[in-house]
């Protein structure tokens, strides 16, 4: 489950599907050649899956401070060394504004070399204080959240966010730094690209010794071809820690938390659907029960709400913070985000009850009438579960406030939603609806602590 999400967080940095993974693997092949324990290795594997958790937090920064498509930024930042002034201000040429007018370059350049390396330090710690913190929240203690927190620190104090150096810097974190810098290079340029990067930042970026046993390693035969044989979270099994007693995932119950949590990383990655899907699980939680639904299939469109936009981390903040209206091409590209939430849950196919969560929640933009996205898809074809997750999507759309327009109360928002009832939108879901707004037990909520009191 953790890698399967891992694919989230790589396509809110910019990178292909299967960049945490592949670092993860990379990271457990150095475990082991430095004959780790079972215990230790269990949190590099974590720590390494979970490494850019903190992703969506400064994504909005950074797609305002360059003016430009976020994820690109990203992509091109983690191969730069901020530090530097040069290196800091040729990449800023390069990428504020690109296409945009020369004015407008000019102005956001100018702004970003104000800012200076102060800019890249206060968006390196956003990131990965958020990030550690949410792997807290997820269970982990210790070792994971502080591999999170310094993963972007280099061996010779050049790093963010404390600059700590050396052996001052945890551990994990230097493996993770390592595994992630070689997994970008080689998906770039290959084995021979992955070890020159080694070599080249040996001593600045990397642990020396961790650097020699990486390339000891990668001399090997085989070795990048079997990096590139990770493509599946069922890739990793091989790698991959023994299941525990106390695992998040090891009970039941640990599903609500994970999923909250990710549903926290796609709110924060604009500013205006801060809780958006918190709130819609939590309505279509409510709408379920209404509906008298059964307990596990009120759990399900729940998991399925929390999920809904994960694909949202795939699509750019140029566009998702616009104040005005889309163009049609934006629009198309608004629009790819359920199947974006379709193409990461898809290792959950044949698990169950993950599989009907991760389709429930990629159908939330189906209309019956068949006039919704991705799919196209009418009538009984939509799985129950998304007919109701999208009562409550529309619903906390229309009722919040959004950069062109300010929230609708509930009455108003129902009011406008009655006319697709049965149309394109569930009729029993709009009934339940309207009795909970009408009964007044419906109320709108802006920061949904009690989510996780309507599902336990
Ligand atoms: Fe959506
Ligand atoms: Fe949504």
């Amino acid at each position: 489950m953790i890698a399967t999400l891992s694919r989230a967080l790589d396509l809110t940095e910019g990178e292909p599907l299967g960049h945490s993974m592949r670092a993860c693997w990379i990271g457990m092949q150095l475990a082991a050649e430095l004959g780790w324990d079972d215990d230790i290795r269990r949190q590099l594997f974590y720590a390494i899956l979970l490494k850019d958790a903190g992703c969506s937090a400064n994504a909005h920064q950074v797609s305002s401070w360059f003016g430009t498509d976020d994820r690109r930024a990203k992509r091109d930042l983690k191969m730069v060394n901020w530090s530097r002034l040069h290196e800091a201000v040729r990449y800023a040429v390069r990428n504020a504004a690109p296409g945009g007018p020369a004015v407008r370059r000019v102005r956001q350049i100018v702004a970003l070399g104000r800012r200076g390396v102060g800019a890249a330090r206060e968006l390196v710690r956003e990131r990965c204080t958020v990030g550690a913190d949410l792997v807290r929240r997820l269970g982990w203690d210790d070792l994971v959240p502080e591999a999170v927190l310094n993963l972007d620190e280099h061996w010779d104090g050049s790093g963010y966010p404390l600059g700590r150096s050396g052996l001052d810097i945890p551990l994990l974190a230097r493996v993770a730094n390592l595994a992630q810098q070689v997994e970008i290079a080689w998906s770039r340029g290959g084995g021979p690209a992955a070890c020159d990067v080694v070599r080249a930042r040996r001593r600045t970026w990397f642990d020396p010794e961790l650097a020699d046993a990486f390339l000891t390693m990668a001399r090997a035969p085989g070795f990048f071809d079997a990096l590139g044989a990770i493509r599946d979270p069922e890739d990793l099994a091989p790698v991959a820690p023994a299941a525990r007693d106390g695992d998040v995932l090891s009970v039941e119950s640990g599903l609500v938390p994970m999923a909250e949590v990710f549903a926290e990383i796609v709110d924060r990655k604009s500013p205006w659907t801060v809780h958006h899907s918190e709130r819609t699980a939590l309505y279509a939680g409510r709408l379920a029960e209404a509906m008298g639904w059964e307990p596990v299939t009120v759990r399900e469109t729940v998991l399925a709400g929390f999920y809904h936009d994960l694909g949202k981390l795939g699509v750019s903040n140029v566009i998702l913070d616009k104040p005005g209206r889309l163009t049609d091409e934006e629009f198309r590209a608004v629009q790819t985000h359920p199947a974006l939430t379709a193409d990461i849950l898809s290792p959950l196919a044949g698990v169950d009850p993950l599989n009907r969560v991760a389709a429930a929640a990629a159908a939330h933009h189906e209309r019956l009438d068949g006039s919704g996205y991705h799919r196209g898809t009418s009538g009984r074809d939509i799985p129950p579960s998304a007919t109701v997750v999208a009562v409550a999507d529309v619903f906390d759309a229309l009722t919040s406030e959004r950069p062109y327009k300010a929230g609708m109360a509930p009455d108003d928002a129902l009011a406008l939603m009655m006319p697709d009832a049965g149309r394109q939108l569930a009729g029993d879901a709009v009934a339940a609806l309207a009795e909970l707004v009408r009964s007044g037990a419906m109320p709108l909520v802006q920061a949904p602590q009690e989510v996780a009191g309507v599902l336990r």
